[in-house]
Formats: structure tokens, sequence, C-alpha cells
């Protein structure tokens, strides 16, 4: 029998043998730690090259039993969520996990109430308030398949993944408190909502207490429907296979894409990781930055610490507001012990200074995470230096939304620690390194595509409405292995570092865009012919966002106002047709763009010139035009003189 909690290196060891060479009985013992409600007959049936991967099929279970019920007894008048607000002047809220489960079956009920059943999907559009907490956890009680979409993509991102998913019911608040930011959600639904006849329902929440406009028979307020129903509510009986959530990420091609994560396998391995990789005590308080429009959020602020009796802490703010040591006074406010955050965030508070870190003593710190792009050495060793004052390991948290949770990372204090690298892959998970050919590299000391061999609990169900898609993007690059798209390096000693994406995705600030996407929105205006889009280093975003921009002949190119209009034509279409967050960091107006003769744009070019290179571009025989890059090297010269 596997332990589900490895509290030693050798135990560590130990469990990935087992898993190794057993890897149904393992994953066998690690689920009956959960609540079931009928056990399951079959642990897994397996098909990488169909995509068809099925965990521990015949059982029974709902995932908020085991997050909520489950802890009454022994836990009930513990603290299940803490959230502090985006002003730290205003109060802040404990629910125990005994009011959570109440408040998550009163929403549950109303759910119910207005007709939302077993299947339906439901989309979340709402800030981070504990009143998203409890609905996400409410869809899962009745069996909805959530479906939560970030507060800061535009109506028309969110009116096309409602209409994907054939959402039935939006949830959404008045209004949002962002930083400084203040932001009109529920107008935001209701833009989005002239576009999606299969809403029927919308339930607001209230938060800022402006006015907003309610449709008779449509929307409903939250606090007032909650008062008529009961307080109680059965959990759904879910097959394990039944799909838990739909999560919209994006890929190199196309529109995004709704990952979808059914509900016991996903349970075993958010619950398994969050154990093992945070190694929470019981008196301890968990804090994960991330919102829960982002799988880190499903996966370790809310599933991972509720599957186990932890004490989670939800923040409704940034980083830098109202100044960058708030991070430092919350932790020391609420008295936090594990801290998981983004790189991104880690880079932003570095450029502004030792002093707001220093404010703080910081002292209930015992371990430290990073997740959702690499870490630069230098912020790993800030992090480690003012956050953990040299004292608290830092996990470095490799995996993707695709992957429900963490892949390859270090255990608590247990693992070596190595800065900028991710460490051993968790027992189950067979990472390996392939070359351009599709072969597994066998030594040890390696770089090539990070693959996964074999298939895990919480691996992506589908793509929804698209299965080809999930076959197409995952299984088909190499046969008889799930591509992540990542490349990565392996040491002498094993570790992993992760070096990023190696496909047309850039990862800004740890957010997931295709460039394809962002072509799309520009190629919408009117004065542009064609764009291409690459990433660039970035100091604080990791990546940055560079477009390159063909203009038609029409649009007065050489007119110096007339191009500052098309400019902010250009932003404006990026923000509308995604959102605030993919807002390019450069445009640069183009004369053409490097193809070869087939058509085919090489962004291998466009992505050096954007680094700042003037020289080796490698082979450009096969160019139809190759004098078109010298004049991008001009291009980007007076773009960064600018
Ligand atoms: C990147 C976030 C380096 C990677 C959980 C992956 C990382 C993508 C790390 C997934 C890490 C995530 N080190 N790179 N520790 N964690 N990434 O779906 O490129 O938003 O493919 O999931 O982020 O992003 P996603």
């Amino acid at each position: 029998m596997a332990a589900y909690h490895l509290d030693t290196f050798e135990a560590y060891l130990d469990a990935r043998r087992q898993a190794a060479e057993n890897p149904e009985a393992f994953w066998a013992s690690i689920a009956a730690h959960f609540a079931w409600k009928r056990p399951w007959d079959n642990v897994l049936s397996a098909d990488f090259e169909r995509a068809h991967n099925r965990w521990f099929e015949g059982g029974i279970l709902n995932i908020t039993e085991n997050c909520l019920d489950r802890h009454l007894e022994i836990r009930g008048n513990k603290l299940a969520l803490i959230w502090e607000p985006n002003d730290p002047r205003e109060r802040f809220v404990r629910l125990t996990f005994r009011e959570l489960h109440t408040q998550v079956c009163q929403v549950a009920n109303v759910l119910k109430k207005h007709g939302i059943q077993k299947g339906d999907r439901v989309a979340l559009y709402m800030p981070m308030i504990p009143e998203l907490a409890v609905s996400v956890l409410a869809c899962a009680r009745i069996g909805a398949v959530h479906s939560v979409v970030f507060a800061g993509f535009s109506a028309q991102s969110l009116a096309d993944r409602i209409q994907d998913a054939g959402a039935r019911c939006v949830l959404t608040s008045d209004g949002l408190y962002r930083g400084n930011k203040e932001i009109p959600v529920k107008r935001v639904v209701d833009e989005a909502l002239e576009q999606c006849p299969t809403v029927e329902k919308v339930l607001v929440v209230e938060r800022t207490l402006w006015a907003v406009s309610m449709q008779p028979g449509r929307d409903f307020w939250m606090h007032e429907e909650v008062e008529t129903v009961e307080r109680d509510c059965a959990a759904a009986p879910m097959e394990a296979e039944d799909p838990l959530f739909i999560l919209y990420t994006s890929g190199s091609t196309g529109k995004p894409k709704g990952v979808v994560h059914s509900g016991g396998g996903y349970m075993v391995y958010a619950g398994y990781t969050f154990r093992n990789v945070f190694q929470c005590r019981e008196s301890e308080v968990f804090w994960c930055t991330a919102d829960i429009g982002w799988i880190t959020g499903h996966s370790y602020l809310l599933y991972g610490p509720l599957l186990n009796g932890t004490t989670t802490l939800m923040f409704e703010g940034v980083p830098t507001h109202p100044d960058p040591g708030r991070f430092w006074q919350v932790c020391d406010k609420h008295g936090v012990n594990v801290f998981y955050t983004a790189p991104t965030a880690i880079r932003a508070l570095m450029a502004a200074g030792e002093d707001h870190v220093l404010a703080y003593s910081l002292d209930s710190l015992r371990l430290l995470g990073t997740v959702g792009e690499p870490i630069n050495e230098e912020a790993w060793h800030w992090y480690h230096i003012h956050v953990g004052k040299e004292r608290c390991p830092i996990v470095d948290t490799w995996w993707q939304t695709e992957t429900g949770g963490i892949m390859i990372s270090g255990l608590g204090a247990l693992s070596p620690m190595k800065p900028a690298h991710a460490g051993l892959p968790l027992p189950g998970v067979e990472a390996v390194l392939l070359d351009k050919e599709g072969r597994e590299i066998e030594a040890t000391e390696a770089e090539g595509l990070l693959c996964i061999k074999r298939p895990w609990p919480g691996m992506i169900r589908t793509t929804y409405g698209d299965h080809d898609r999930c076959v197409q993007t995952y299984f088909s690059a190499f046969k008889g292995y799930y591509f992540t798209g990542d490349g990565a390096k392996r040491a002498s000693d094993g570790l992993f570092r992760i070096i990023g994406r190696v496909d047309d995705v850039i990862n800004v600030s740890g957010h997931r865009f295709g460039t394809a996407e962002i072509e799309n929105a520009i190629n919408g205006c009117k004065a542009v012919a064609e764009s291409a889009v690459v990433g660039y280093p970035h100091p604080i975003k990791g990546q940055g966002i560079h477009a390159y921009v063909v203009l038609r002949e029409s649009a007065g190119a050489s007119d110096e106002p007339q191009l500052e209009i098309v400019h902010a034509e250009i932003v404006e279409a990026v923000v509308e047709s995604i959102g605030r967050i993919a807002k390019p960091d450069r445009i640069q107006m183009a004369p053409g763009l490097p193809k070869t003769r087939s058509g085919k744009i090489m962004r291998r070019i466009l992505r050096k010139i954007a680094e700042g290179e003037t020289e080796s571009f490698g082979d450009t025989s096969t160019l139809l035009d190759p004098d078109v890059v010298q004049a991008l090297v001009q291009g980007y010269r007076s773009l960064s003189e600018h």
C-alpha cells in the first residue's frame, strides 16, 4: 500500500519505484484515501493514441464531499477560507469548514432552483471574493460543469467561452476592485450575453454596490436568492469520469480551447500533489496568489488545500497595491506558512526594492513556491534571501492547465533544491526528453522536448466539443507520448530545468497566449494587411508581446499622426478581442514579413530581431525576399530608440 503522505526523500524514491512498477496499484492505493460513494471497478483504461484515458471507472464520488463534508466531524470549526480584500482597511472574512459547507449548499440550492442540473455548464465571471470559491464548489456539488473565466478577459472573450461551452447560467458580480482599478463586471457580462442565446439565468453577487441593470426574468441577486432556499444540499453522485470543469487556455493555433477535467482523477491528483509538494501541517495557513480564473487557482487555491483540510487564503488584490509591501503585510497579518506565487510577481516586487519586504517579519513562513513560468536565478535568489530569509526552501513547480496538477517539483524540504530547476518528477509521472525525431534521449544530462510517457490521474480528458483537437494537440506529435509544448534540460543529477515553450505560445506574466489569437485580433483592423506576433525576453513579465504589422497601402503609413491612430486602433482591437492582459508591448510597422516561397512566415527570424539580434539569422536563402530582414532590423532599431 503506497503512502499518501511522503515524509522523507526515501519515501519519495520508494513511491516513485512503486508507481513505475505497478502504476495502477499505486494510484488505487492513493485514491483509497478519499471518500467514494462507490469504489471503482477499473483503475485505468489508457489509450494515448485516441486520447481516451479513463481513471477509476465505475467509481462514484462528489469532490465537494471530499473538500467539505469529510472534514466536518474532526475540523468543522477549523478555518477553511481566509479572505483578504483589495483594500487593507476593509474587513477580512473567515469561514470555517462548517460555514463554507453551508454557503456552498445554499448556492447549490439556488442553482437548482433556477433549473441548473447535473451536466449543465455554468460560466463564472467574478472577482476574487469568497462567493467565487463558494460558487465553484456549488457547481461541483450538483454536478454542473464550471467554467471560470478570469474577470480580466474582454466581453468578446467571455462570449466566445460561453458559446463554446453552451453555458446555461452565468454567475457574476456588480463590479470588481483590483488594485486601483474598478471594473464594471456586470456590464461586461451584459455585453457578452448579447451574443449568447444559451444563457437563461444570471446570478449577481453584490460586491461594489454599484447600480447595475437587471433584466427581469434573467438576472437575480444572489443574496436575495440564498434567503429563499434550504441550508443543506445533498452532494450529487458523480461518475469518476463525469466532467468536473472546463478551463479555457490558449494553444498555438486558433481560438482558446476548453480543457476538460473529470472529477475522480482530478481530485486524486490535486489532493495528492498538494499534500506532498507543500507538506502542510494541520495548523498551517496556505496562500496561493493565483486567481481562480487560472488552473493554479483551481488546483491549489481551492481544491488541493480543501481536499486536505488545509486553511487556504484568498486575496482579492494585486501585489503592488496600495504599495509593493502588500503581499508581505498579508503574510504577517494572517500568519501565512506556505506562500505560492508566480515569478513575474517576484520580479515586479524585486524591482520595487528590498525596503518593502524588510518592513515585515515574515516569521510565519516555512516554505515558498513558484509556478507558471521559468524563474531566473536572480529572482530565485532574491525570493530565497529576502522573503525566505534563507530559511525557507523553494519549490519550483512545473505543470500546465492540461496536467491538472503539479508534475515536476521539489517536495517541501525533502528534495534537492537548485535555483531555476523544477527538480524531479512526482511519483507516477514519467517525464522524458525527446529529440526532434521523437526518439527518447537516454543520457541523463540532455536537452529536448518534454513529454510524458504514461497516463496520470489529473490529465486532460478532452478539449470541449472537439476531441480531435485534443488528439492533435497533445497526442499526435509523438506517438505514445503526451507532448507538453515545453523544452527542458536535464542535469547530471536528474533535475529538470524548464526552458520554455517550443510552440507558438507566449507566456506573459505567467498567462498563456497563442500568437495566432493576437494576430487574428490585429488583422481585424481595417488598416492592417497582415501581422506576426512573437515573444521576447521581458525583465518583469518573462515574455513581452512584439507585434510586426504590415499596413495596407491605403493606410497612410508615412503619415505620423495617421500612424498614431492606427497604433491606437491595433491596441484597442487586442483589448476588445482578448483583454487588457494581452496588450502588445511593442508594435513595429513593417514593410513586409520574412516568408518562404511557400508563404510560411519565418518566425525564428522575427524572434531574433525582437531579441535585438542584428546579424546572425542563419540560413535565409529560402526567403522570398531576403532584403526584408534588414528592413525589419532597421525598423526594430528606430522602435527601440523611440
Ligand atoms: C510554463 C500553469 C517553467 C510552461 C500551471 C507550461 C513553467 C505553461 C512552470 C503552462 C515552471 C509552468 N517553470 N515554466 N515551474 N510552470 N510553466 O497552463 O511553459 O497556465 O507549459 O499552467 O507554463 O501554463 P498554464
